[in-house]
């Protein structure tokens, strides 16, 4: 069954139609790419999964309970967490602390635990650390876990940022271009890494990619949009339908950059 569920989407800005009538799913173990042409609405969409943005109508359900209309901070809550096209990571704050805030705490019972039993928190603290440091390893960047994020490349940022979704316990994660703007001799390493996402740590990944290459390598399933769901499948069949060139004629792509 899909963890994540959209249907019936539509949204427009003022009077442009942005959506129509957008439906998707994602499964856990699996990554789903989503790609189009500039403009065609895959922000859009991640925004509304995200709850950044409000469709106008439509459904967004999430292990089987309607999200649509959350709040960001309650889509996260119910497991949904994302990248931006823009790097986010907390400038002021160590490689380590990035990742390590943003796992929830363990217990409600923390001010208790502070007040009365400071070892449980002290041993909690260890825990989160040890597994924070260990995500940092996984992607590479270890070294990185004393320095400024603001200092590191932005390439490593970006790792940061995924290290961080890793360390959310979130099951959905919504990326949105994680390449751009990353030095070539990083993709695959970072293929390998949105794979490993979905088939070792189980997450349902949600890719909005340019780089057809990539997304052909790396998915389970690919979604055309331009503003309406233009073709669907297994990136072999997607790959080899006319419908797929035909979404990105007429657009000016920047899909080099
Ligand atoms: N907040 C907004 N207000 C008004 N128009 C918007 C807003 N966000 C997006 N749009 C418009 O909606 C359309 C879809 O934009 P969106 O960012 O979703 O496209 P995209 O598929 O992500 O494109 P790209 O590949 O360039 O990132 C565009 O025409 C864009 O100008
Ligand atoms: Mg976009």
């Amino acid at each position: 069954m899909a963890i994540l569920e959209v249907s019936g989407v539509y949204k427009s800005f003022g009077g442009n139609l942005v959506l129509e009538n957008v439906g998707m799913q994602a499964e856990l173990g699996q990554v789903t790419s989503l790609i189009g042409p500039n403009g065609a609405g895959k922000s859009t969409l991640l925004n509304i999964i995200s709850g950044f943005l409000k469709a106008d109508s439509g459904a967004v359900r999430m292990n089987g309970r309607e999200i649509a209309g959350y709040p960001p901070f309650k889509c996260f809550k119910a497991g949904i967490a994302r990248t931006f096209q823009d790097s986010q990571v907390l400038p002021y704050m160590t490689g380590l602390d990035n990742v390590v805030v943003s796992s929830p705490g363990q217990r409600g019972e923390m001010e208790h635990n502070a007040l009365f039993r400071p070892w449980v928190v002290a041993a909690e603290e260890r825990e989160r650390r040890a597994e924070a440091m260990a995500h940092l390893a996984s992607l590479d960047i270890e070294s990185k876990a004393a320095s400024l994020s603001q200092a590191l490349s932005y390439g490593q940022q970006k790792l940061l940022e995924f290290a961080r979704m890793l360390n959310s316990r979130a099951q959905v994660f919504l990326l949105d271009e994680p390449m751009a703007g990353i030095h070539p001799d990083l993709i695959e390493g970072l293929s390998k890494m949105i794979r490993a996402a979905a088939t070792e740590h189980g997450k349902a990944v949600i890719l909005v990619e340019h780089n057809l290459k990539v997304v052909m390598d790396v998915s389970d399933y690919v979604v055309v949009v331009r503003g309406e769901v233009v073709v669907e499948g297994p990136p072999s069949e997607v790959e080899k339908d006319e419908r797929l060139a035909s979404a990105f004629l007429g657009f000016v792509s920047n899909a080099a950059t």
